[in-house]
């Protein structure tokens, strides 16, 4: 019984911790915020939205990425799914993919820091 409600409560946690928001790589204190946008797109009824977030546009960026954050605004859970397509960390280029949920829209915020 008392491992079942232990069971129970590891997965309520684990639940309410299903993060929307997302980080690769690690910053330290002198990088640059290299890029900051706010992804906002408005929900399509029975159908998901899926925007790719690229930086630098073309090309690679003079600076190497050290951290990519993704920042769920929504923070109810129907925040978009993150994930890093290509790049990121260690690389001059990102390509991070923002994945919303059926019929609901997208407000996350992608940050980009390097040196
Ligand atoms: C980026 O990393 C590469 C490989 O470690 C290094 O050669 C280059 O100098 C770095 N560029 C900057 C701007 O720090
Ligand atoms: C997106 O989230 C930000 C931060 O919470 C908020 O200031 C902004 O109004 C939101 N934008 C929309 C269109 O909901
Ligand atoms: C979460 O917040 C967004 C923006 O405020 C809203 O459109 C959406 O309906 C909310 N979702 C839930 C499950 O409350």
């Amino acid at each position: 019984m008392k491992f079942l409600y232990c069971a129970v409560l590891v997965l309520a946690v684990l639940a309410a911790s299903h993060a929307y928001s997302a980080s690769w790589g690690k910053r330290s204190g002198s990088d640059y915020l290299l890029s900051r946008q706010v992804v906002v797109r408005h929900p399509i009824k029975n159908n998901y939205i899926s925007v790719n977030v690229n930086y630098p546009g073309s090309g690679n960026s003079v600076y190497n990425i050290t951290l990519v954050n993704v920042i769920d605004n929504f923070r109810n859970s129907s925040g978009a799914t993150p994930s890093l397509w290509s790049g990121g960390p260690n690389y001059r280029f990102v390509q991070v993919n923002l994945r919303s949920q059926v019929s609901r829209g997208i407000n996350s915020t992608v940050e980009i820091y390097g040196r």
